[in-house]
């Protein structure tokens, strides 16, 4: 019998309280990742709404890297890092933002993707919704289009998903 994407993630998910600083409760996938059939359940359970409806998928640095390449695989596209600052060789789009527990600043190469582009954004953990907004404006600065965004999780509790929404796009997670 096949394990659902909600039961893998009830079971393999790690809950570290106080991390990376006090009164963080930081969400760990690392075990998800680590387990070949509950990797692949939870990367089918994360692309399925958005089947048909992208070109290319968009990973944000460092976990998002992760679900991105296995999506993008899984799917036959390409796939496209949203990287940390200082890390892109050519000439970048660049945008600040702040997350649950800190600050930091995006990238994307400018010419990596033709205008109208069609790119799914995904990433492991949506908190505030700081970083996956920060994604989104650097694809719309590049002309492209984003026309899913998609988590493995989903904090309850803090505005990530008003933010996005508020910023044209509704998220898709597999577990709140
Ligand atoms: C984490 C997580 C998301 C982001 C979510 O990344 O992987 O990208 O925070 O938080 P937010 O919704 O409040 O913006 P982090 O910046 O810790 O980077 P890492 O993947 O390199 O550990
Ligand atoms: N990114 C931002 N907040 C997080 C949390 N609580 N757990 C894991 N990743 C996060």
């Amino acid at each position: 019998i096949h394990e659902s994407a909600l039961a893998v993630l009830d079971r393999l998910c790690a809950v570290i309280p106080d991390y990376p600083e006090e009164g963080i409760v930081f969400r760990d996938l690392t075990p998800v990742f680590a387990d070949g059939a509950g990797f692949r359940t939870v990367v089918e359970a994360l692309i399925e709404p958005f089947r048909g409806g992208f070109d290319v998928v968009a990973g944000v640095e460092a976990r998002g890297f992760l679900l991105a390449a296995a999506a993008a695989y899984a799917s036959g596209t390409g796939v496209v890092a949203v990287r940390k600052a200082g890390k892109l060789p050519r000439e970048t789009f660049s945008q600040d933002y702040a997350l649950e527990y800190g600050s930091a600043t995006l990238e994307i190469h400018k010419n990596d993707l033709a205008p109208g582009t069609r790119v799914l954004l995904l990433d492991d953990v949506l908190a505030t919704g700081g970083t996956l907004a920060a994604a989104h404006a650097l694809f719309e600065r590049a002309g492209t289009q984003v026309t899913g965004i998609g988590v493995v999780l989903e904090l309850d509790g803090l505005p990530g998903r008003e933010r996005l929404s508020a910023a044209g796009v509704d998220p898709e997670s597999v577990h709140v």
